[in-house]
């Protein structure tokens, strides 16, 4: 859990509110749109060789600033009120390789806004209120290389919408209120390497879905209501190094689901209702190194689960229901940190560590523990060279003096003893 709390940290930091500079502008003559440069411009314009750079901000720009030079690379209008785009606003800009619009209150985008951007490599539209979006409107981008659409208010997509972005690698569709995909919406893009559909309301993936991705490496489906997934929804997917299915309904996994994802090293199932692991789920999940499966309702843990995997940097069985802990699950694994706080664990296999080498931490935390466990303590069970051990909150009513002193890594004891 301590990893965790730092990691929570962590990305509160990385969300600081950057202090906002409000530059002040004015607003067109005559009703016009302002112009973009020049003495009355409400933009930033840089030009170099062959780098031309447009930056437009501020809640006070209303409409597309006119005039935009046509040799413009990259053009960011970000934080305005601008609601809606002119569809020949960009239709000059035929050099552009980057365009944001994040930040605006965009809510329908034209058919034809963005056809002569066929150099376009980024289109970032994050967190904007887009609720539809037509089937066509990315259809000549075909360098776009990245795609955000995230923080939109999107609830359904055409089956065509991306069909012609060949070139894609990433695309955001997070934080909208999608609650299904067609299953061929995704079925061109062979390039896609990383793909975000968290925070939304997806019930299921279809099994066909990602079936030509074979370039994907990351998906995160996290935090949508997804009770059920086909078996064959991550076939194909030999690249995939990361996978989150965190926050989500699951209750049980076929067994073969993961069967393809050989180069896989993340696994994320917390927070879940997992009552049952398949005994040959992670059979073939040789490169495994996290494997998260904290906040769920799973009491018996197969003892061949880890059967293939040599090394498990991270384990974290966190709050679940598990009573008891197999002699032979981590056999022969190098294990990094092992967390089993949170569960109904009394008592642990004497030897369950004797070959074994745990190298940072171990927490049974939260337990039913009445003594420390003899695997931890006793002098055969050097192979533990954990700096941290945490036992809090257990039914310990003694320790013995020199309990931890063949633990010679130990930096930190988290133990209080029950009154
Ligand atoms: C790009 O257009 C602007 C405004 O029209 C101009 O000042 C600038 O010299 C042009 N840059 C190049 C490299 O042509
Ligand atoms: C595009 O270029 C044409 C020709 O220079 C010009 O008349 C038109 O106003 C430009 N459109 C925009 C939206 O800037
Ligand atoms: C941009 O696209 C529109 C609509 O397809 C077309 O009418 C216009 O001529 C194009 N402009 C340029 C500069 O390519
Ligand atoms: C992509 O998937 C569809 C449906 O399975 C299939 O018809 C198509 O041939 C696939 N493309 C490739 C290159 O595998
Ligand atoms: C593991 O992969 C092999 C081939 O690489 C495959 O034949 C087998 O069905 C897979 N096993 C499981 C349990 O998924
Ligand atoms: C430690 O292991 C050795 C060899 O496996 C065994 O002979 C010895 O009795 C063990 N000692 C304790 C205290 O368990």
């Amino acid at each position: 859990m301590l990893l965790l709390v730092l990691l929570l940290t962590a990305c509160l930091f990385g969300e600081g509110h950057a202090l906002t500079n409000i530059k002040l502008t004015f607003h067109g003559t005559n009703g016009q749109a302002p112009d973009a440069c020049g003495p009355h411009g409400v933009c930033d314009c840089a030009f170099y060789m062959d780098f031309n750079d447009i930056y437009c901000k501020g809640i006070d720009i209303y409409e597309v600033p006119r005039n935009i030079p046509a040799n413009a690379t990259f053009l960011y209008i970000i934080e305005t009120a601008i609601t809606e785009i002119p569809v020949e606003a960009f239709w000059n800009l035929t050099h552009l390789e980057e365009l944001n619009l994040e930040r605006n209150k965009i809510t329908i985008i034209p058919e034809q806004a963005f056809f002569n951007l066929t150099l376009l490599k980024l289109l970032d539209l994050k967190r904007n209120m887009i609720n539809v979006l037509s089937p066509e409107v990315f259809s000549r981008l075909t360098s776009l290389t990245k795609l955000r659409l995230e923080g939109n208010q999107l609830k359904a997509l055409h089956c065509n919408l991306f069909s012609k972005l060949t070139n894609l690698k990433s695309l955001y569709l997070n934080d909208n209120m999608i609650a299904a995909l067609p299953h061929n919406i995704f079925w061109n893009l062979y390039q896609l390497e990383r793909l975000y559909i968290f925070n939304n309301y997806l019930t299921t993936l279809p099994g066909d879905l990602l079936r030509n991705l074979t370039s994907l490496i990351l998906l995160d489906a996290s935090f949508n209501k997804v009770n059920t997934l086909p078996s064959s929804v991550f076939f194909n997917l030999v690249w995939m190094d990361n996978l989150d299915l965190s926050g989500n309904q699951l209750e049980i996994l076929p067994e073969n689901i993961f069967a393809d994802l050989i180069r896989l090293s993340y696994l994320d199932l917390s927070n879940n209702q997992i009552t049952i692991l398949p005994e040959k789920l992670l059979w073939n999940l040789s490169s495994l190194t996290q494997i998260a499966l904290y906040h769920n309702n799973i009491e018996i843990i197969p003892e061949n689960l880890f059967c293939n995997i040599p090394q498990l940097d991270q384990v974290d069985f966190d709050e679940n229901e598990i009573k008891a802990v197999p002699r032979v699950l981590f056999l022969g694994i190098t294990v990094g940190s092992l967390g089993f706080s949170g569960n109904k664990i009394s008592s642990l296999p004497q030897d369950i560590f004797e070959n074994t080498p745990v190298t940072e931490a171990l927490d049974f935390a939260d337990n039913q523990l009445t003594e420390v466990p003899a695997a931890i303590i006793k002098p055969n069970r050097t192979r533990l060279t954990i700096t941290m051990l945490f036992l809090q909150s257990n039914r310990l009513t003694a320790i013995n003096s020199g309990s931890f002193d063949k633990l010679i890594n130990l930096k930190i004891v988290y133990v209080y003893l029950f009154p």
